[in-house]
């Protein structure tokens, strides 16, 4: 079966879609995406994701190219004519195409591209059995990483050097020695006293849908969460630790730059977590 895609109004064949070289995407990162959970045929957390695009959207002044009923159709399309069960569903929107300025063009319209794929649950469920390695790398990126932005040089960077030592993830640590995020989720540790802190929302970080549902399912387990930033070092010395995102939901983090979390195994919160996140998480 061909996978299918919607380019700018149309849905073709991957192997035919197209967008132009002048795409302000393809040029200058010029633009803003999403990726959001697809499980047995439904989108998770849609809600959060669609307002975390329009939030994107206004903040580098991108029109959006769909109004969010039809965005949302879609999306549900897209999800549909690939037949995807349990995956994810990707949208990304640049400022449109026209000849290379680096000031907004007068005439372009928004381009759209929304693709669709399948995951196997069954390997992040290993991933989640075992837990994965995360090393460290210094938070080089832009000043506004609460932006979903396509700009992501620094994150493939991170991800890369996560493979090339054996790791599943990589964790930015700003100037001061303070874990900032993952590459591609957010960051997490579980203290001695068993609560559980994460980055705040100080526009350092992406706010992650998946990490605002773990809030939730983290209230609903009572269990405390403290929103603060963690150094390294308190890592190095915490009970668990975890990564999230949409496309790994909560998975045990078992070791940092080499040295074990805990007892070296995924722990029972991040277990926890993991285990209530489709009961609260919403489903559409
Ligand atoms: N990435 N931080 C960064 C830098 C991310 O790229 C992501 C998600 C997250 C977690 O956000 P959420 O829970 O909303 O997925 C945090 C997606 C999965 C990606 O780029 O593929």
């Amino acid at each position: 079966m061909s996978r299918i895609a919607y380019v700018n109004g149309r849905y073709c064949r991957h192997s035919e879609a197209a967008v132009s070289i002048d795409d302000r995407a393809f040029v200058f990162g010029d633009g803003v995406y999403e990726v959001c959970e697809v499980r047995g045929g439904a989108l998770i957390d849609e809600d959060r994701h669609l307002a975390r695009l329009a939030r994107s959207l206004g903040l580098v002044r991108i029109a959006a190219p769909l109004t969010e009923p039809a965005l949302r159709r879609v999306l549900r399309e897209v999800v549909a004519r690939n037949r995807v069960r349990d995956g994810l569903v990707y949208c990304q929107i640049s400022r449109g195409a026209a000849r290379r300025d680096f000031g907004f063009p007068s005439d372009a319209k928004p381009g759209i591209v929304i693709t669709a794929k399948a995951l196997d649950p069954r390997l992040n469920e290993e991933r989640a059995a075992q837990g994965v390695k995360v090393v460290t790398a210094p938070d080089e990126r832009w000043a506004h990483p609460h932006i979903k932005s396509l700009q992501l040089l620094p994150n493939v960077l991170a991800k890369q050097s996560a493979r090339e030592a054996g790791a599943y993830e990589t964790w930015f640590v700003d100037n001061a020695g303070f874990v900032t995020e993952g590459a591609s989720s957010n960051a997490w540790i579980v203290t001695a006293q068993g609560r559980l802190v994460t980055h705040p929302l100080d526009g350092v970080i992406l706010p992650g849908v998946t990490r605002a549902t773990l809030i939730e399912v983290a209230a609903a387990l009572g269990v405390v969460v403290e929103e603060r930033a963690f150094a390294l070092e308190e890592a190095f010395e915490a009970r668990e630790a975890l990564m999230s995102s949409a496309t790994t939901v909560a998975l045990p983090v078992v070791a940092i730059d080499g040295r074990p979390v805990g007892d070296g195994r995924p722990g029972t919160t991040a277990r926890g977590l993991r285990s209530r996140f489709h009961d609260i998480a919403q489903r559409a």
